[in-house]
């Protein structure tokens, strides 16, 4: 894959939209759910599809459900993804043969073409990084506690960041992370990388670009759909 312009990075993205959607319980993908008037898949692919920094996408489906995917522009592929998230990640990755390789969740379909391009910026500016994510400040105080409950510390939320997506990579040393951790869940492909060795740094992200997770979480990103132009 390419990109359209040539002092651009040569970036792809991976849209992961293989999740089963347990927590939403709508009886079907949470990828394929109805948002605002259309599958919630649509909306970060249309936000991949519009960043000036990625030349291509690949969307990694539902397993058996790749059929039910509208591409929308011949810079896109599908393939099935699988039953946890690094093995849709991996799936998708054998088709990216750019330097960059950028992930999306599906789940957070209020993401801009503007974040994408600034991760991916953030990473090509500096060669001695491995990656670059997008976090939010946190804004609630922080507390460690113990098994039963009863509070062992409270954190400096100063120096703590949610990890979101976009995660952008160089997709080799993305390849090595995956390997080198074997089978196992991880929540994001930055603590592979992280525990590589490689160095990743935060983009700021603003608070809508959070995950549909629940119920309450779809009916929010409705809302927020409703104000936009
Ligand atoms: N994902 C994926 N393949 C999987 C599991 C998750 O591509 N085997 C993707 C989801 O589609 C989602 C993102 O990873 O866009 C974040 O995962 P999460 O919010 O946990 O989605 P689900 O796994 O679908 O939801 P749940 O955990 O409630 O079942
Ligand atoms: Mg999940």
């Amino acid at each position: 894959m390419r990109c359209r312009k040539q002092q651009l990075p040569d970036a792809s993205a991976i849209l992961a939209a293989a999740g089963s959607g347990e927590r939403l319980g709508a009886g079907e993908p949470k990828a394929l759910v109805e948002l605002a008037g259309r599958p919630m898949y649509e909306w970060s692919l249309d936000a991949l599809q519009g960043a000036e920094s990625i030349g291509g996408v690949v969307i990694a489906a539902p397993p058996g459900m790749a059929d039910q995917i509208l591409v929308g522009d011949e810079r896109t592929r599908v393939v099935e993804g699988g039953g946890t998230r690094t093995e849709s990640v991996l799936n998708a990755l054998a088709l990216c043969e750019s330097e960059l390789v950028l992930i999306h969740d599906a789940a957070r379909p209020l993401v801009t073409s503007a974040l994408f391009d600034q991760v991916i910026e953030r990473v090509a500016s500096d060669s001695s990084l491995a990656g670059a994510i997008a976090a939010s400040a946190i804004h609630d105080t922080v507390k460690q506690v113990s098994d039963d409950g009863l509070i062992a510390a409270t954190i400096d939320r100063s120096t703590l960041r949610a990890a979101e997506t976009p995660q952008v990579f160089r997709t080799a040393a993305l390849r090595e992370a995956i390997e080198s951790a074997g089978a196992g869940e991880a929540t994001d492909e930055a603590m592979l990388v992280e525990a590589a060795g490689g160095s990743v740094a935060t983009v700021e992200s603003d608070q809508e670009n959070f995950k549909v997770t629940t119920p309450a979480d779809l009916e929010r990103a409705a809302a927020i759909f409703a104000t936009r132009p």
